[in-house]
């Protein structure tokens, strides 16, 4: 597969195998740079799945195998080395995993300092700064920078990962429904500051989520996934407006 000038993304023929199991089917899809994706579909899908599989943590589960290709950003994922390639990836999970033992600060400043990203303190304090702002948080947070992230509240938590991935930079960002364990005020704050990064930033979101509302809401394209097959891919107002599939159609009114 080449590279398609514009494109952040690029899967094809993607086939994942976790003990024997067939797990992702035959998947492709594109996404053009500076927009979001969300990924939906029933639990066990394996939505998760293909996130691990982008990011190639799927080399961590044991008995796991892939055949196919994805690109991000002409970068064959699976060609390269898998540090390099994680380095272009930020990813936040669906349960705040902040570290525990080091401060608010610590937890945004850790990954550029051991990336030698920055040459001085000033420029890491910057750096701290500008990435808890892009996560909209640095109000909430820039007078107690030296609490451990236990003190802050689960959405402040989620948003302090956000921060975290957004340090190293990522061009490609995978967030497993990062909203699934926040109140409904956090999650709208999440998703403005998901939003509000295309602006400013040469990134690209890929977004899984249970909530149609919050694919409708924030996506420019949806893929929708049933038993590890990709059962329609395109632009959100397309899907929206007229779903093809029975299955997306059942999704998008919350029957699946
Ligand atoms: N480490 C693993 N070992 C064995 N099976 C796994 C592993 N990870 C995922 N699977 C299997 O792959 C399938 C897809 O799982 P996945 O976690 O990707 O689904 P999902 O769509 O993210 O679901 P959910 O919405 O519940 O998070 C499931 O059948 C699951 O049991
Ligand atoms: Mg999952």
């Amino acid at each position: 597969m080449i590279e398609e000038k514009g494109y952040a993304l690029q899967i094809e023929g993607l086939n994942v195998w976790i003990r024997g199991k067939h797990i992702i089917k035959n998947v492709g899809l594109k996404v053009p740079k500076r927009r979001i994706l969300a990924v939906m579909g029933p639990s066990g899908s394996g939505k998760s799945t293909l996130l691990r599989a982008i990011n190639r943590l799927i080399d961590l589960i044991p008995e796991s195998k892939v055949e196919g290709k994805v690109l991000v950003y002409g970068t064959d994922v699976y060609s390269e080395d898998p540090y390099r390639v994680r380095r272009l990836m930020g990813m936040v999970f669906q349960t705040p995993n902040p570290f525990p033992n080091m401060s608010i600060y610590e937890n945004v400043a850790i990954g550029p300092k051991l990336n030698r990203l920055v040459r001085s303190k000033d420029e890491l304090n910057e750096l701290v700064r500008w990435a808890l702002e892009k996560a909209m948080l640095w109000d909430e947070v820039k007078g107690r920078l030296d609490d451990l992230p236990h003190r802050l509240s689960g959405g402040q938590q989620q948003r302090l990962c956000l921060a975290r991935a957004l340090a190293l930079k990522p061009k490609l960002l995978l967030l497993d429904e990062p909203t699934g364990n926040v109140d409904p005020v956090n999650a709208v704050k999440i998703e403005e500051a998901l939003r509000s990064l295309l602006r400013d930033l040469e990134i690209t979101i890929v977004l899984v989520t249970h909530t149609p509302h919050q694919a409708v809401r924030i996506s420019d394209y949806i893929a929708f996934i049933y038993m590890g097959e990709l059962v329609e891919f395109g632009l959100t107002d397309t899907i929206a407006l007229n779903p093809r599939h029975e299955l997306t159609v059942k999704f998008l009114r919350g029957e699946v």
